[in-house]
């Protein structure tokens, strides 16, 4: 059933700096060229503190402006239990994430809404998107490359999941 009530979707990494920002991004950038902004409020946050408050990495940025995708906004935060509860659909990076942001699931309650993100991928690979901040400037593009590619396919199956008003994105 489609409603007015946003579905609440978050993406999760390790410093909240590289991979869930351009998760974000991304995904915010697909729903609004689906015409879908009404219906998604969409965040990302990071499992560690290290970094809260600072801008996505200078690498990322420089990689999605390459890409025409807005990302100069952000400002890292924490993932914390608060979310768990708030958000209907946590995607994490990687399994690290899923491990870190089940530690805050005490009662076993929320387990079903938090998902590998590269589940959706339709070249999963490992299921993981490698974290890229340790490396060169090419495993920000194909950092790139996998989020872009896993966006639309999750879109798609939350416009069908939902039962949305847009068709499946290009
Ligand atoms: P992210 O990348 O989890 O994709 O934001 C990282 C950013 C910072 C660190 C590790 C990964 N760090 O160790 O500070």
């Amino acid at each position: 059933m489609s409603d007015t009530t946003p579905i609440r979707v978050q993406f999760v990494c390790l410093g909240n700096i590289c991979r869930s920002p351009l998760a974000e991004a991304v995904f915010r950038d697909q729903v609004e060229q689906a015409g879908l902004d009404a219906h998604f409020e969409i965040e990302s946050s990071g499992t560690g503190d290290w970094h809260v408050g600072e801008q996505a990495d200078r690498r990322m940025r420089e990689t999605a402006a390459q890409h025409d995708v807005p990302l100069d906004g952000h400002r890292a935060s924490q993932f914390g239990a608060d979310d768990l509860e708030a958000y209907d659909h946590i995607f994490v990076m990687d399994k690290d994430n899923l491990h870190d942001v089940l530690y805050f699931d005490d009662d076993d309650e929320h387990n079903g809404k938090v998902r590998l993100f590269r589940e959706f991928d339709p070249e999963p690979g490992d299921f993981q998107v490698p974290d890229p901040y340790f490396g060169g400037q090419d495993g920000f593009e194909t950092v790139y490359q996998i989020v872009n590619r896993t966006a639309k396919a999750l879109l798609d199956r939350l416009i069908e999941a939902h039962n949305l008003p847009a068709q499946a994105t290009q």
